[in-house]
């Protein structure tokens, strides 16, 4: 087994999953906006610490993804903030593509840039304790896009980033995210998602990545947000499970989904399926942003220093994703606290 899969296994297994607190600083200070709270270095780090000391990190989160500027920050008690991640048998991760901007060609996408310098960075992100790291590819969709030349532009920048950080030593995270905005259905997901993940896959072979130390980020497959698709929990995790073993190459240890706008139930209850019909042999686990802040970050901002009541919220989203993970989730026992 290499270094690499050991370290995307040590993230993904025992019903563990990610915790995406890499929100750049432009979108954390969109989310405090939302509460009310002053987005200030403070702030931003106060609550993510009190995230990252709570109980249930040992046993439900894998591995933390954060932002440049929290990896870099010292607790208000005096450890760095991978230090405290480390001490809960966690992993820390870092995302580094800088961005995704307006793609020169076709002008309505968008291509992640990040490339330039990305080696050096990479040293400096190692050194101050990174395992792993995410780069992030965000596809529009519709009648017409994802265009051709944005599925192969982003792929192509997924390949050359993956190769790099395997070079650096750590796991890189693949995350072509196909967004949800829209009226398409679920089936125009299914095929462009395919579409999407499958050319990721050529350029990671191109580049001779050992797919055995990586992990996927893909979207789930669901109907548009503007839509008026119903869908089943059940029928959501049947395409997914179909796109996902008709592209992903069996060397792939896990797949960590993001949750792309679903409220947390809806992404816990969609995981849970996800799981119960799994008929791969890839772990389906999580890699949530926002479905595993949000309660506990509107909670937060009514007194950011009640911290045991804070980690309380959080706990329990996190215990419900890694139930999810195992397929064990329910209502009812969402519905205990
Ligand atoms: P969400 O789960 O909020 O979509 O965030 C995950 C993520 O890291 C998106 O890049």
């Amino acid at each position: 087994m290499s270094e690499l899969n050991k370290i995307a296994l040590q993230i993904l297994s025992n019903g563990k999953g990610i915790l995406a607190a890499d929100e750049s600083t432009a979108t954390m200070t969109k989310r405090l906006d939302s509460v009310k709270v002053h987005s200030d270095e403070n702030n931003r780090l106060l609550f993510r610490q009190t995230l990252f000391s709570s109980p249930s990190m040992s046993k439900c989160i894998g591995g933390v993804i954060l932002y440049d500027e929290t990896i870099r920050q010292k607790t208000s008690y005096g450890k760095t903030i991978p230090e405290l991640i480390n001490a809960s048998g966690s992993l820390t991760g870092i995302k580094v593509d800088k961005g995704a901007k307006i793609l020169a060609g076709s002008k309505d996408e968008k291509i992640t840039e990040g490339l330039d310098g990305l080696r050096e960075r990479l040293r400096d992100y190692y050194k101050l304790g990174a395992r792993f790291t995410k780069w992030r590819g965000v596809y529009l969709i519709s009648d017409k896009y994802p265009s051709k030349l944005s599925v192969s532009a982003n792929a192509h920048a997924l390949a050359r980033y993956a190769a790099l950080v395997q070079e650096a030593g750590m796991v890189p995270i693949i995350e072509p995210e196909v967004l949800m905005d829209g009226h398409h259905s679920a089936k125009d997901c299914l095929t462009k998602t395919s579409e999407v993940i499958s050319k990721c896959y050529e350029e990671l072979e191109l580049y001779k990545i050992d797919l055995s130390g990586t992990i996927l980020k893909p979207n789930m497959i669901l109907p548009g947000k503007d839509s008026n698709e119903k869908i089943s929990n059940d029928e959501i995790a049947g395409l997914t499970l179909e796109c996902l073993k008709n592209n992903v190459p069996s060397s792939v240890p896990g797949i960590a989904f993001l949750s792309g706008g679903q409220t947390e139930i809806e992404a816990t209850a969609n995981l849970n399926q996800i799981n119960i019909n799994n008929n791969t042999d890839f772990i389906m686990t999580y890699s949530y942003g926002r479905a595993l802040q949000q309660s506990a970050l509107r909670f937060w901002s009514k007194d950011i220093n009640n911290i045991v009541g804070t980690q309380k919220i959080f706990d329990h989203r996190a215990k419900m994703c890694s139930l999810a993970a195992q397929g064990k989730w329910s209502k009812n026992i969402e519905n205990t606290k």
